[in-house]
């Protein structure tokens, strides 16, 4: 049961996923204990992630723990029409093309969740929100599930606060072994890949403007310096403003900034970040791009309505022309950069976020029906768990307490 572009280019998908796999320790040290212990025989799987080659290496995992896997993407852009033919090929179903439309992106979400699914993976929290406004008749049947992503965790908090949250969600996004390396070192290496295989261009000596000085922010902060750009940071966050201050960067508004900049990169799960009066006040060539999860941040609404034409500059990159005489481009449509107009995060960090993930959804169905209908942190022994594998992984041993050592802390 599958819906995928066609099915014959398996081998290619096949031939990244063995790229990956080679580099995820961390998950094949649990495959080869799911496959011995088999904790989700039985179990019915949703997943909606970035479906690329990691991804794809994530479902095999859960596969091989006894999973039945019912696969979609999360981003119409990010998924690999390959990829998904691998994983057909080996057996699992999947839901998913490159460049779907909306309708067909919503309809990809809805044959996951029409298989009556156990367990839910989300990136985002589309699948949730489809699950708890289409398919409420199906919620007695979930045991629980997990999400990847900061957009999605706000929008599962807000939906545990008003109390509309059926069945429990694991917040696998606020695990340190996730959002330590995945946010700041997996973003911050490649977004700029996206960027940098995009335009053929030189960072250094750019202003490059970065909105948003979170975890993400902070890796794209960091390493657009290390390449030798002048770096702008914008912020809604006193707090965050004057870290980012510490860190080197000039701070402010984006009002300021955005005459200043000649690359702009939002990521800060907000709207209108960068919005029609930026727009025209940039300078000519200026070039904009979004890291954060939804495609609202460089407001391609505002952009659309306000250019009087755009054009193809080159693959992944559009050109638009303001009333003002001006260009100004705008990446991957203004979705995420490194998904969009790349592979998304380096296979060692994708290693610790789908540890975590597969862990967590050991943890569910071990303890299906016993946990609360709310927003559930990582277990801290799951957590603790990945970032000993991931030390073991690079050989390295760290001390350990001894007993009076304990008791002095204590
Ligand atoms: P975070 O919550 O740590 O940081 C977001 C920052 O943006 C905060 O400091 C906040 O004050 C700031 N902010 C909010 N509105 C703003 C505005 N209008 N102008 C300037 N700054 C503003 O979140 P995190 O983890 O950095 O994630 C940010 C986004 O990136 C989310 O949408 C998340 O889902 C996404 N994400 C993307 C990844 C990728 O591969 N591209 C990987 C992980 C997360």
């Amino acid at each position: 049961m599958s819906e995928i572009k066609d099915v014959d280019l398996w081998e290619s998908g096949e031939t990244k996923i063995n790229w990956v796999i080679a580099h995820m320790p961390i998950l094949n040290s649990i495959k080869v204990e799911f496959e011995v212990e088999k904790p989700l025989a039985g179990v019915k799987i949703a997943l909606s992630v970035h479906l690329e080659a990691k991804t794809a290496y994530l479902c095999k995992v859960l596969a091989a723990g006894g999973a039945e896997m019912y696969v979609t993407g999360s981003n119409v852009l990010s998924t690999q029409d390959d990829v998904a033919a691998a994983l057909v090929h080996a057996g699992l179903n999947v839901f998913a093309w490159h460049a779907a439309s909306p309708e067909e992106y919503w309809h990809h979400l809805s044959c996951v969740l029409e298989t009556c699914p156990n367990i839910i993976v989300d990136d985002g929290g589309d699948l949730v929100h489809l699950m708890h406004t289409k398919y409420i008749d199906l919620i007695p049947n979930v045991y629980g599930g997990c999400e990847e992503t900061t957009t999605g965790v706000l929008r599962l908090i807000e939906m545990a606060h008003a109390g509309t949250l059926k069945f429990p969600m694991v917040l696998v996004n606020n695990a340190d072994c996730k959002h330590l390396f995945d946010n700041r070192y997996g973003t911050g290496q490649s977004v700029w890949d996206g960027i940098n295989r995009t335009t053929n261009l030189i960072v250094a000596g750019k202003t490059v403007v970065v909105a948003g000085y979170g975890w993400c922010g902070k890796g794209v902060a960091m390493r657009a310096k290390g390449q030798g750009a002048s770096v702008i940071v914008t912020e809604v966050d006193p707090i965050k403003a004057m870290e980012s201050v510490m860190d080197g960067f000039r701070v402010m508004t984006m009002d300021e900034a955005a005459p200043l900049g000649d690359m702009f990169i939002t990521v800060t799960s907000c709207c209108q970040v960068v919005c029609e009066r930026h727009f025209l006040a940039m300078k000519e060539g200026a070039i904009c791009c979004n890291a954060g999860h939804f495609d609202v941040e460089v407001s391609m609404k505002d952009l659309n309505r306000i250019a009087v034409s755009h054009f193809e500059a080159r693959k992944d990159i559009e050109g638009y022309k303001l009333p003002n005489g001006r260009t100004v481009y705008v990446l991957g449509e203004g979705k995420l950069v490194n998904l969009a107009c790349g592979d998304g995060h380096p296979a060692e960090i994708m290693d610790m976020s789908f540890g975590i993930q597969a862990l967590c959804v050991r943890y569910i169905a071990r303890n299906k029906g016993k946990l609360p209908d709310t927003v559930l942190n990582v277990p801290s022994e799951i957590d603790l768990d990945v970032a000993y594998r991931k030390l073991a992984a690079w050989g390295l041993k760290i001390d350990e307490l001894t007993q009076e050592q304990h008791e002095y802390l204590g």
